[in-house]
């Protein structure tokens, strides 16, 4: 039984980091790709996850492996119960920050077509052409709002005129986008809901091990 609960333990121990080393690696491929160049492929994920909480999610992931770290010492001390309670409540803030930063993203996906309408008129008419060429389509609103940058998709006016604005494709490609990473978010608060149970669990077991020793010890059978 104890072993059971110090297994379960464990095993959601590495899904709580195996979770912060995904939100690390997300973040600075991100933070790496807007350093390159942009290009038809990565354009409208770059420009997407540049307006997301990057540094927020680089500090969240930090934060879970100095969690991470402090579980070691109540695996190494099997019956120490006040590092496992430190532990669990670091947790539990690091489930709170992870919840934020999903619910900044998911309060986007809410705004998406205004808060894009800004970032649209930010960019550069190099990036506008190429967003206009990745979603086929001339303008933001339409082509005339505002105006479209001529290149390969708009060719001309009347073109462009007959093409949709980007705002259509635009939003729903960053509507999709984001609901994967807010619900990626929230599935690692779920694990880290999980690992809170799980030292909650073992915090009762340790407790009820010490309450046996100091009977057995009474008794004068088995270990002090
Ligand atoms: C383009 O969009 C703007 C703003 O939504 C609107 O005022 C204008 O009438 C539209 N033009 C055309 C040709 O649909």
């Amino acid at each position: 039984m104890a072993n059971r609960v110090l297994f379960a333990f464990m095993g959601f121990e590495a899904l709580f980091v195996i979770g912060g080393i995904i939100i690390l690696v997300v973040a600075l491929l991100t933070r790496a790709a807007l350093n390159g160049k942009q290009n038809l492929d990565n354009v409208a994920n770059n420009l997407l996850l540049s307006q997301g909480p990057l540094t927020a999610a680089i500090v969240n992931a930090v934060f879970v492996f100095v969690t991470f770290l402090l579980c070691i010492p109540s695996i190494a001390a099997p019956t120490n119960r006040t590092f496992l309670k430190a532990h669990g409540y670091a947790v539990m803030c690091c489930a709170i920050f992870t919840l934020v930063v999903g619910l900044d993203i998911w309060f986007r996906t809410l705004n998406t077509r205004a808060n894009l309408a800004t970032v649209w008129g930010n960019q550069t008419t190099e990036t506008q052409s190429l967003l206009q060429q990745r979603f086929n389509c001339c303008g933001y609103w339409n082509a005339t709002s505002p105006p479209f940058v001529p290149d390969n998709v708009c060719t001309s006016t009347l073109v462009a005129a007959n093409l949709q604005g980007c705002i259509g494709p635009f939003s729903s490609f960053a509507n999709s986008l984001n609901s994967m990473i807010f619900t990626a978010d929230f599935g690692i608060v779920a694990i880290d809901v999980f690992l809170i149970l799980g030292i909650a669990c073992l915090l009762k077991d340790r407790k009820e091990k010490e309450r046996y020793a100091l009977i057995d010890a009474k008794t004068g059978f088995g270990p002090i």
